[in-house]
């Protein structure tokens, strides 16, 4: 019999607001010329949405699709580009703009192909951070909050497409697969 899984709130939206003004302000000083923000399809949509609002230095968007086969909560480990950038980033401030890094697969993959562009910087901001998780290393610039090894959903974040309107960041209560 299916059950309907429940979700307890780890991270609220009133916290992630705040953080994501602090993470903003870090941006206008690292950035003083602006930034391009790249946010990874699908789940950091939101985070970029706010992200941008959060930063007063010009700032473009840009959208990269990245998948990692499968759609339980684990990936494969395999990763290909689904949609590519519109703006061409040779010479620019490139600012990946990530939901969760967890393996850090996706991260190091999108990194070795947009380092061949020759941005002139390229760094990542992640909301989340599961430190515990990481196979491959990633050097992330701006960790929003460092989470325990759990399953999250809300704020973007998605179980199998669901969850992703969640204004808080849950975590989904049944056992990871
Ligand atoms: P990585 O390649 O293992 O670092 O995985 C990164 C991607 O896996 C993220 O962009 C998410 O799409 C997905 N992911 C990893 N952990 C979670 C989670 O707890 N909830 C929802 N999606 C996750
Ligand atoms: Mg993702």
């Amino acid at each position: 019999m299916l059950t309907e899984p429940t979700t307890r709130v780890l991270v609220s939206a009133e916290r992630i607001g705040t953080r994501i003004r602090e993470l903003g302000a870090a941006i206008d000083r690292d950035y003083p010329d602006g930034v391009l923000l790249v946010a990874i399809l699908k789940g950091a949509c939101f985070f970029l949405v706010d992200l941008a609002r959060a930063i007063s230095r010009p700032v473009r968007i840009d959208f990269i699709g990245i998948s990692s086969y499968g759609k339980g909560k684990t990936s494969s480990g395999e990763v290909k580009l689904t949609k590519d950038l519109d703006i061409a980033i040779d010479g620019a401030d490139v600012l990946i703009v990530e939901d969760i890094v967890d393996t850090g697969i996706t991260l190091n993959y999108l990194l070795g192909i947009l380092e061949q562009r020759q941005p002139r910087s390229l760094r990542i901001a992640a909301l989340l951070d599961k430190p515990q998780r990481r196979v491959r290393p990633v050097d992330v610039a701006y960790v929003g909050f460092q989470i325990p090894d759990e399953f999250v959903v809300g704020y973007g974040l998605d179980y199998a497409e669901q969850y992703r309107n969640l204004a808080d960041i849950c975590v989904l209560e049944d056992a990871r697969p």
